[in-house]
């Protein structure tokens, strides 16, 4: 995860980036982001997310990218659709909570 930081006033934003989890035994790369609670509605993990989905499109190179999403977690979901990754089917995570996997094939 990279730090995500405003660039007008440096303050700290939160966290976003791409990690490799396994869900339901199989492995993708996640686009992942948190943003402080005094800065969301901003369009910061957009901005921050659709970095991440470059880069890993366009120098890691991987095939497909996936964000792992609670069903109730709607500003993540919403994230998710404005980057391109599309609701793909419902899941079970490792710790056996229900998630909704979104998508993209590159
Ligand atoms: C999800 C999260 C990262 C969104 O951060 P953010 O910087 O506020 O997101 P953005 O400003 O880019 O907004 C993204 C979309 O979510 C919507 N949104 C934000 N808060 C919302 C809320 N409480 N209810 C519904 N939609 C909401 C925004 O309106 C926007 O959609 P729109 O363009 O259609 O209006 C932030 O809420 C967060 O850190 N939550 C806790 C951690 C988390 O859930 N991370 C994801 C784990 S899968």
């Amino acid at each position: 995860m990279w730090v995500v930081t405003r660039r007008d006033t440096g303050e700290f934003v939160g966290d976003c980036g791409l990690t490799p989890q396994q869900v339901e035994g199989v492995t993708d790369v996640e686009v992942g982001y948190h943003v402080r609670a005094g800065q969301q509605g901003h369009g910061f993990a957009t901005e921050a997310a659709a970095a991440c989905h470059a880069y890993a499109r366009d120098v890691l190179g991987v095939p497909r990218l996936i964000a792992i999403i609670h069903p109730d977690n709607v500003p993540s979901q919403r994230v998710a659709e404005k980057i391109g990754l599309a609701f793909e089917r419902d899941a079970t995570s490792r710790d056996g909570d229900p998630v909704r996997i979104h998508t993209t094939a590159f």
